[in-house]
C-alpha cells in the first residue's frame, strides 16, 4: 500500500527531504581508510554521536495540534500554513503521518482493522517511528474502534536506531497511558538481522514510514555509456595548497555483494547484455569513445538489507510503506540521486554534491 499518489502528500514532498545535514564535516566522517558511500551516509545520518537523526530529536517536526483542515480554504490556504509551519519550526521537517494526523494513520489502522485475522493477537512492529505520532494514533484508533479484545491483547513494538527518538516516542504513545502497557520501543538498527533474535513466525504487520528511502545509499559510477559500472568508494587526500584535507571519490571494480545483488536487481547492466546487435555494439563502443559520458546511479543498498533481514526474521509479516514518489529538482547528478539540503531558521538550501554538505 502507498500513500504517495495523494496529491496533497506530493506538496509536501517538494519541502520535504531525503537527507538533510547540520554542521559536521564529511571530512570527519571518513578516517584513514575508504569507505562505501552507504557507510559514508549511514555515519552522516544515523551515528550515535553526531548523526542527524541521532542528535536532535526536533529532526522530525511535531506538530502541536492538527491542521483543522476543514477549515482551510483550498490548497493555497493549506500551501500558506505549511510555509508559516516551516517558519516557526527552525531545524524540522514534516511528514505526512504528521501533517495529515489522526487521519494518516486513521487509515492505516483501518485497514489493519479490515484485512488482520483478529481472532489471533494483533502485533504491530513500526521501523522508524520518528516523533511516535503514527504508533499513537494507531492505538487510539484501535481503542476507539477496534473489538475491546483487539486493543486489550494487541502489542506494538517499535523498532528505532535513534536515542532522542525512541525517547520521544515513548513520550508521545504515553500521553495515553494504557497504551504504555502495549507498547515497548527497541533501540536498535533494523537492517542489522542479530538484533531479531530468532525472529517472529507469527503473521504480525510492519509498518514503515518514510524510512527506506533514508536508508544508506550506495553509488555506480561509469566513465562512459559502454564501461561496466564501478563502485564509488570515499577517501581522504591531503590538499597540499590549502594544507587541508578533502574527501575524494575512488572507484573500483563491483565487488560488495550487496552493490552487486543491487545492480542486478534494478537491472543495470543490461543496457550492455550480451543479445545485442553487433553493429549497435560497435557503434555504441566508438561513440562512448569519441564522446565518453560518464553515467552516475545511485542505488538503494540499505533499502535491500532491510528487506531481506524483515524476510528473514518476519516471514509472515504483512508490509506497509510509504515514501516518495519522485523528488523535484535534484540538483545532485546521477540516476536516484539523493535531495541533499540544510535548513537553517526556516530556510532549506540545497547542495550540488553530497560531499559539499556539512553534516
Ligand atoms: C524520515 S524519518 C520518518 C519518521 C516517521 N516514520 C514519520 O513518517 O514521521 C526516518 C525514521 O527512521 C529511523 N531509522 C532510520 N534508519 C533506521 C534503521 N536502520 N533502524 C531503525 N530505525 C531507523 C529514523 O531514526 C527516523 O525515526
Amino acid at each position: 500500500m502507498t500513500f504517495s499518489s495523494l496529491r496533497a502528500a506530493k506538496i509536501v514532498y517538494k519541502r520535504h527531504f531525503r537527507w538533510h545535514l547540520h554542521c559536521f564535516l564529511s571530512t570527519d566522517i571518513v578516517g584513514d581508510k575508504p569507505i562505501l558511500v552507504r557507510d559514508f551516509i549511514r555515519s552522516a545520518l544515523y551515528d550515535p554521536n553526531h548523526g542527524y537523526f541521532s542528535k536532535m530529536s526536533g529532526s522530525v517536526g511535531q506538530l502541536e495540534s492538527s491542521i483543522r483542515f476543514n477549515q482551510l480554504q483550498g490548497r493555497v490556504a493549506y500551501l500558506q500554513r505549511l510555509s508559516n509551519l516551516y517558519k516557526q519550526h527552525d531545524i524540522s521537517w514534516f511528514t505526512p503521518v504528521e501533517l495529515f494526523k489522526p487521519w494518516y494513520a486513521f487509515g492505516i489502522a483501518e485497514a489493519i482493522m479490515r484485512t488482520a485475522n483478529l481472532s489471533i493477537p494483533l502485533k504491530i512492529y513500526e521501523i522508524g517511528g520518528g516523533s511516535g505520532t503514527c504508533a499513537k494514533c494507531i492505538m487510539d484508533y484501535m481503542m476507539l474502534n477496534a473489538p475491546a479484545k483487539v486493543y486489550n491483547n494487541m502489542t506494538y513494538v517499535s523498532v528505532e536506531i535513534s536515542q532522542s527518538l525512541a525517547k520521544k516516542q515513548l513520550q508521545t504513545v504515553g500521553e495515553v497511558q494504557s497504551h504504555l502497557s502495549k507498547f515497548r520501543v527497541e533501540r536498535r538498527d533494523a537492517t542489522d538481522r542479530s538484533g531479531w533474535g530468532n525472529g517472529d513466525h507469527e503473521p504480525c504487520w510492519v509498518i514503515m514510514l518514510e524510512v527506506l528511502d533514508n536508508l544508506p545509499h550506495d553509488l555506480v559510477y561509469s566513465p562512459n555509456q559502454v564501461s561496466p559500472w564501478m563502485e564509488v568508494w570515499l577517501e581522504k587526500v591531503k590538499d597540499r595548497f590549502v594544507m587541508c584535507s578533502q574527501v575524494s571519490e575512488v572507484y573500483k571494480p563491483i565487488q560488495d555483494s550487496l552493490i552487486a545483488q543491487c545492480v542486478k536487481i534494478i537491472g543495470l547492466d543490461e543496457d550492455h547484455a550480451a543479445g545485442r546487435n553487433r553493429l549497435v555494439s560497435a557503434a555504441s563502443y566508438i561513440l562512448s569513445r569519441a564522446f565518453p559520458k560518464p553515467r552516475r546511479s545511485w542505488i538503494p543498498t540499505g533499502c535491500l538489507q532491510l528487506l531481506e533481514v524483515l524476510h528473514s526474521a518476519l516471514p509472515k509479516m504483512s508490509l506497509i510503506a510509504s515514501d516518495f514518489s519522485y523528488l523535484p529538482e535534484v540538483s545532485i547528478p546521477g540516476d536516484r540521486a539523493p535531495l541533499v539540503s540544510t535548513k537553517k531558521h526556516g530556510r532549506t538550501t540545497d547542495h550540488g554534491n553530497y560531499l559539499d554538505a556539512k553534516v
